[in-house]
């Protein structure tokens, strides 16, 4: 057999751990990050900083915060800047201060031994060490939510109160601390919040067309030339969309459709993969659902899926799928309903979350209501309708 050539160019660009070069739609997030700490470039040691970084999931603070910590890295670098960004996720090390506090020592003394020192102790070391290298560092508390639980306000009144324990003393130590949102800092005791709020940088979550710009540069690092259409790119920033407008989701959803691809050697990744890819994600329909559909229902969605498994496309108009439709309806031996019926089963199975519809404009039509099957693959939805067709016999 002769070896198919994969879909992917790179599967790495589609990893969690891959930090973009660029980031669209965070522009402004950079830059007011890089006018926060501008001073580490101006005047180090002089002033020290701390900001929070707030938003939901997958709206991109760590991919924010680790591309801005490369930059002002390099920056530092070839200023000859003794400076080091160091990233810590709170959670791997279940929010215990003393072990991330650990972390940061070992960016300057990697033999600086985990174990024997209270957390006290090693802030100290920390400051030492600093001073020792005559540097400054940022270090970004990501998933700070953790650490806050583990330690409670004490932790981070220690953490925030530092320098001005050091008066007088060149400023060493910057932080940025990340969460999803400011839940967390409720429980805090008022000194140790009011330390905290300084500056804030929120994160919105992605609207669909934000979420198209961000995996089509994805689709064009990871895949071969051709290998995502466009209408793919779209379907699968919708479900990223209504997934609270999560990239993370959107990028996973891409690396397992072109899984998929790749399995049936399909060259492409066709917009069924995505709903494999999906399904094995979120569940598809329910029994229960199918259950409650009536004849015509069913025979209206059988015929999405016929034609969404002959046809590679992502959106069918309604008049196409009527025309599925009244083919089935002969088969089965029934009289086909009005358009206007079908326009009713087309919203009620869009609320049930079964299938997708939008008004589009066509040129010459006016207004045309088109439909996709977003999440449950045609085949396999194909199958569970005939299945249920065949054993409840015709009556409706
Ligand atoms: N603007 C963007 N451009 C390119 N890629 C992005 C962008 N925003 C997010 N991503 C990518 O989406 C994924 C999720 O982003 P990230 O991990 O930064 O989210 P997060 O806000 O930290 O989420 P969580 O709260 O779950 O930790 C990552 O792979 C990241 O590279
Ligand atoms: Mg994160």
């Amino acid at each position: 057999m002769v070896p198919n050539q994969s879909v992917f160019k790179d599967e790495s660009k589609l990893d969690i751990n891959y930090i973009p070069q660029k980031l669209p739609h965070r522009e402004k997030e950079q830059r007011l990050l890089s006018e926060f700490f501008s001073f580490i470039l101006r005047c180090p040691e002089r002033m020290a900083q701390r900001v929070i970084l707030t938003g939901d999931v997958g709206t991109g603070k760590t991919a924010l915060a680790q591309h801005f910590g490369a930059n002002i890295t390099s920056e530092a670098n070839k200023r000859r800047i003794k400076f080091r960004y160091v990233h810590v996720n709170c959670r791997e090390f279940r929010g215990s201060l003393q072990t991330i506090l650990h972390r940061a020592v070992m960016a300057f003394r990697p033999n600086y031994p985990a174990r024997g020192y209270g957390a006290e102790e090693v802030l100290a070391a920390l400051m030492q060490v600093l001073d020792e290298e005559e540097a400054t560092m940022i270090l970004a508390l990501d998933e700070f939510d953790s650490l806050i639980e583990k330690e409670g306000s004490d932790a981070v009144y220690k953490l925030t109160r530092l320098q001005e324990m050091r008066q007088g003393k060149p400023q060493r130590l910057s932080f940025i601390f990340i969460m999803r949102n400011l839940d967390a800092t409720a429980q805090l005791d008022e000194s140790a919040r009011s330390t905290l709020q300084r500056s804030i940088i929120s994160l919105t979550r992605y609207g669909k067309p934000q979420l198209i710009d961000i995996l089509s540069d994805r689709v064009a690092l990871a895949f071969e030339l051709g290998a995502v259409s466009e209408d793919v790119v779209d379907l699968v920033a919708e479900l990223a969309y209504s997934e609270t407008g999560n990239a993370r989701f959107g990028i996973e959803l891409l690396w397992r459709a072109g899984k998929y691809a790749d399995a049936e050697n399909a060259g492409v990744v066709e917009p069924e993969c995505v709903r494999l890819a999906i399904s094995s994600i979120v569940p598809s329909l329910r029994r229960s659902e199918l259950a409650s559909l009536g004849l015509h229902e069913r025979l209206f969605l059988l015929a999405v899926a016929r034609y969404f498994k002959e046809n590679e496309e992502v959106y069918a108009a309604l008049t196409e799928i009527e025309k599925t439709y009244a083919v089935l309806c002969e088969e089965y031996g029934e009289t086909a309903n009005s358009h206007t019926q079908l326009w009713n089963y087309a919203q009620y199975l869009t609320k049930l979350g079964v299938l997708r519809t939008e008004v589009a404009s066509a040129e010459t039509r006016g207004r045309t209501t088109r439909v996709s099957l977003p999440t449950i693959p045609a085949v396999e939805l194909e199958r569970q309708l005939s299945d249920s067709l065949t054993q409840n016999g015709r009556r409706d």
